[in-house]
This record gives C-alpha cells, structure tokens and sequence, in this order.
C-alpha cells in the first residue's frame, strides 16, 4: 500500500507512485494481493497511518490472504514494529524493499559489497532503536520473543565487525575499478554512457547497439552494475557504450553511496544518453530525478542547469504512443537538438541516435597535418584508425616521410600526443 504524504512528495502522482511500488514488489517475485493509496494527514508516531487506516489494512490483509504488507515509504524501526504487531504479519517500508531487490540483482563484487554493507547498516539501525525502545518499555528482555539486551550487543557487534570488514574489502574493489578507469580513459576510445529512471529501457537500447544479451526485463532494477561494450558509429572507428543502474526516486541512504560508486562511470564518459520512458505517464517527475543525480555528481552544474558533458536526451518507447500525444511528441523532438525519439524495442529512429551521438563525439574536431618519418608506421596506422585522413601522401627528400592531414577531437589529439 502506498502512503500518500502530501507534504513529502508534491510533484508525485500518486497513482503513478502506487504502479511503480507495485513494479519494485513484482521485482523481487512477491504475488500482490492487493495494493491501494492511503492518504496520510498526519503523521502518527506510532504507526504513521491513524487506527481506522491500519484497521482497513488488517481488513485487506485478510481478505486478500496476504503474507506480507509493503509501505511504500519510509517506516520508523517502531512504526514498523507496531504495524507488524497490529497487522500480525511481516511489514517492509521502501527501503527494505529496494534492499531486497538490490540484494538479489547485485552482480559484481562492487555490487554485491556495497549491498550486504546497506543492508546491515539499515539492520543495525533497527536493532538500535527497537533496542532504545524497548529499553525505555523496561521490558527489554523477552519481549515479544524478541532478542534481550545481551543478544542485541552481541548482534550489533557482529555487525559492527562485518561492515568493517566490508569496508576494507569495498576499498580493495575500488582500487581495481579506479586503476582499471584509468587505464580505459588512456584507451583510445570515448565512452558514451546510458543513464535513466529504472525501467527506462536502457537495457534494451544497450542490446540493440551492441546486439549483447544484457538482461532486459520489465523488472526494475533488472541492470544493477555498470556493463561495458564496445560499439560502432558512424565516422568513430569504436566507441564504449556503458549501460548504468537505473535511477529512482527516494533511494534508501544506505544505498545512495552504492550507486555513487556505480555511476562515478559517468562522469567519465564523452557523451550521456538519458534515456527516457515517455509512455510513462509520471515521466516529467522521472526526468528531474534523474537531473539531481546527474547534479549531484557535478555533471550538471547546479546554478545554471548546463551539462559539463555533452547530454542527449532519447525519448524512448515511442512505439507506445500514439495519436496526438504522439504528433506533439515527435515535433517537440524535431524541435529539439538534443533530444531524439526512439523505440528501442522495434529499432525506430536509433540509427538517428547514433548520428546525433556522432556528431557530439567529433564536433570540435580540428585538422591537423603531420609530417611523420617512414619509421612511424605505428603512429600513421593509429591517425587511420582514430582519425578521419583527409590526405595521406608521401613528402620530404626523396618521399621518405609522410604528410598526413587528419580531422580529430581534442581528446584523440591529447592521446595522440601522449603517443
Ligand atoms: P533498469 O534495469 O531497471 O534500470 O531498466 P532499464 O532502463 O534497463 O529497462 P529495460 O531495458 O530493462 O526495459 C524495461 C522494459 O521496457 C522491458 O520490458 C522492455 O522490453 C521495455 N521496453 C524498452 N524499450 C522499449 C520500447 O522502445 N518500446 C516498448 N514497447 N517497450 C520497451
């Protein structure tokens, strides 16, 4: 069920808000019962919706033979409790659920750290507070069946010495991913990076520009760790196409950190494709979400809106559109340079995509002329296959050496400099 805090989220529909919970339940597998919108007025302490509303809960609970009731929203370790106490059966808020999720998708050793170490942060926060809770009850021990006060010191130590240990481990990972960026941003090709709301279609692009097998599944979060592959556009030899984990709103603190690290990819790539669902209904509300992480990440800068990076936005699953939505959708498109309309499901348009990613990957190109000795062989092949040659011909005494006169961005100019 889905809380509607007016005051938290204003610019939410909550209607949209209530399809995208029921989306992150049917993520993990759960069956729904039921689901429904719940209008909060006031906040109660205790159990954050009012007696009548955690009746009709109950109620629901029953008749629909429910196991477990999901909040979409954030629930105090004591809401949670008394929710569960109320309701008789398992409860889980936002965050919980987005842990789950995470904890089942995570691919990499990055990923899979960075999820057990939110995981027992959010579980130590619980065990803390329910403990001060409990504490103040003076009924602290057995209660409930719950975990008496030794029980819960000896869990919060464990605890302890397991995120420090995770810790050590996440740094170790980091290392390696920072040493191997380095040595990518060294490789002679630019990254284009997708980026978008969860269930955007990123996945689905990134397969079709790659013809890779990336898994794409109206699940959200199907896509959790970065993935890399290179792809072929025209008038760019090769480029490295990065698909990234998909944004959503109020992500749990304990994962912010986690997606910061999955993401620092894109503040390294050349050109960033913001993928859009635009037959979503709330996808104004999924577009500034994504602009304050890419804010957030000082890729937008946050006084005056620009991108430090080129941005396309790819306005995506047009196929779902129709009609006069669709006509002032496509000529809003037109309109715009940078944004394209695109199916990434039926290929629709992506051809113009990939020109348009061309065009910002080689504009500031300039032309260069170098004259290069026989000997460099090396360096004439590295122009051919980085640069467009405009002439390639033989100069000096006797036609010894090479005049070659090429097109290229400041970026290949840099690497071929360092050559
Ligand atoms: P996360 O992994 O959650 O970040 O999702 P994602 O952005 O990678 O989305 P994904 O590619 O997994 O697509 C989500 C769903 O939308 C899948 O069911 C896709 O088949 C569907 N989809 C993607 N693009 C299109 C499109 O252009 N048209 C239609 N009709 N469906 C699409």
């Amino acid at each position: 069920m889905c809380p509607d805090i007016r005051s938290e989220r204003r610019d939410d529909d909550p209607d949209a808000r209530l399809e995208e919970a029921k989306g992150l339940a049917l993520a993990i597998g759960l069956v729904i019962a039921d689901a429904f919108i719940l209008p909060v007025r006031e906040v109660r302490p205790n159990t954050l919706f009012g007696s009548g509303q955690v009746e009709n809960i109950a109620i629901a609970s029953e008749q629909g033979e429910a196991e477990l009731v999901v909040v979409d929203g954030a629930l105090s370790p004591i809401q949670q409790r008394n929710l569960e106490d109320r309701l008789k059966r398992k409860v889980i808020d936002r965050t919980g659920l987005i842990l789950e999720i995470f904890g089942e998708r995570a691919a990499t050793a990055e990923g899979r750290l960075q999820v057990e170490l939110a995981h027992l942060d959010y579980q130590q926060s619980r065990l803390v507070r329910s403990w001060t809770h409990l504490e103040r009850q003076r009924g602290g021990y057995g209660f409930l069946g719950g975990p008496g006060e030794t029980q819960i010191e000896a869990d919060r130590r464990m605890i302890r010495t397991r995120m420090g240990r995770l810790r050590k481990e996440l740094e170790q990972v980091r290392k390696t991913r920072t040493l191997h960026r380095e040595r990518r941003g060294r490789a002679p090709w630019p990254v284009v990076a997708l980026v978008g709301y969860t269930n955007a279609g990123k996945s689905t692009l990134f397969n079709r520009l790659t013809g890779a097998d990336v898994m794409a599944e109206d699940l959200l979060f199907a896509t959790l760790d970065p993935t890399m592959r290179a792809i072929r556009l025209p008038g760019v030899e090769k480029a490295i196409l990065s698909d990234t984990v998909g944004f959503i709103s109020d992500l749990p603190t304990q994962l912010v950190a986690a997606f910061r690290a999955t993401l620092e990819e894109v503040t390294a790539a050349d050109v960033i494709c913001h993928v859009r669902d635009m037959a979503n209904p709330d996808n104004a509300v999924q577009k500034r979400r994504v602009l304050e992480v890419l804010t957030d990440l000082d890729v937008i800068d946050g006084e005056d809106g620009t991108s430090e990076i080129p941005l396309i936005e790819v306005w995506n699953k047009v196929d779902l559109v129709e009609g006069e939505a669709l006509e002032d959708l496509q000529s809003q498109a037109a309109a715009a340079d940078d944004v394209v309309a695109i199916s990434a499901a039926t290929g629709e348009n992506v051809e113009a995509l990939l020109e348009r990613v061309s065009e910002l990957l080689t504009a500031n190109a300039k032309t260069y002329e170098f004259v290069l000795d026989a000997g460099e062989g090396q360096k004439i092949a590295w122009l051919h296959q980085h640069g467009e040659v405009l002439a390639d011909e033989a100069a000096g005494e006797g036609g010894l050496d090479r005049r070659v006169e090429v097109r290229l961005t400041p970026k290949e100019a840099g690497r071929f400099a360092a050559l």
